[in-house]
């Protein structure tokens, strides 16, 4: 057997939902469980790759033989991403970052007022739109070759291509979550990957190490081919 098809390779994952803090013991998250992220990382770990993953809150065990780094909010995300961006070959961002935080977090834990009560947010960074800015302006800006998210319940194949092309990815993996076997929690997916042509590949429900395998093979040849160029 020849040397894996990734050996050699860095690879920065990211999986699970942010959380960000209200006050010491409240929080606002979301429903992503990190599977799909992990099966992402042990796929190009057994391909050969060096791995990293940046890790929000996940259900189950993380995979060995990765480097684990544990976050909680988005702006943690943010910043273990960004610093190692540079010094990667492939990024997935396969996490489910929060939109919002909560404007102050509260150093007590608030107590009961009124009946009603406003808790104001504000929009955090997007890492991905902000790894497409780097790279976009890199004088090799075909590193690292990035994989995008997108979790949608509707027009799923509008809304991913509108996400590939703003936040300036290789390829957009679609999920709709509101079909069963597919998105957050679930051992299986079923996804539609887009690239800037449009519609790559349609993968229909598989566990999602399958899944992962499927992605690292369309990467690994989109690599080749840019790197032909
Ligand atoms: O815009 P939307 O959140 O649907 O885009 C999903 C993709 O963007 C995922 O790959 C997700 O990890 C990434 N994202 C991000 N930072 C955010 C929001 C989304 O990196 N603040």
């Amino acid at each position: 057997v020849g040397p894996k098809p990734l050996s050699g390779k860095r690879v920065l994952v990211t999986a699970g939902g942010t959380v960000e803090r209200i006050d010491p013991v409240r929080y606002i998250t979301n429903d992503s469980s990190g599977k799909m992220g992990f099966a992402i990382a042990e796929a190009a770990r057994d391909r050969g790759a060096e791995v990293t993953l940046v890790c929000g809150r996940t259900d189950g065990e993380a995979p060995n033989g990765v480097h684990i780094v544990k976050v909680n909010s988005a702006r943690q995300m943010y910043d273990a991403v960004m610093a190692s961006v540079p010094n990667m070959d492939f990024v997935v961002k396969a996490a489910a970052v929060a939109d919002y935080r909560p404007m102050h977090q509260e150093a007590h834990k608030m107590k009961k007022t009124s009946e009603a009560i406003t808790l104001e947010l504000v929009r955090n960074p997007d890492i991905l739109q902000a790894i497409g800015d780097w790279r976009a302006i890199q004088p090799d800006s075909g590193k690292p070759f990035v994989i995008g998210f997108a979790a949608e319940t509707m027009d799923v194949e509008k809304h991913a291509l509108d996400k590939l092309n703003r936040k300036k990815c290789d390829l957009i993996v679609a999920n709709n979550v509101a079909e069963s076997g597919a998105g957050f929690g679930t051992e299986t997916n079923i996804v539609s990957v887009y690239g800037p042509q449009g519609l790559v590949e349609q993968i229909p429900q598989m566990p999602k190490r399958a899944v992962a395998e499927r992605l690292w093979d369309l990467a690994e040849i989109r690599m080749n081919v840019t790197n032909a160029q």
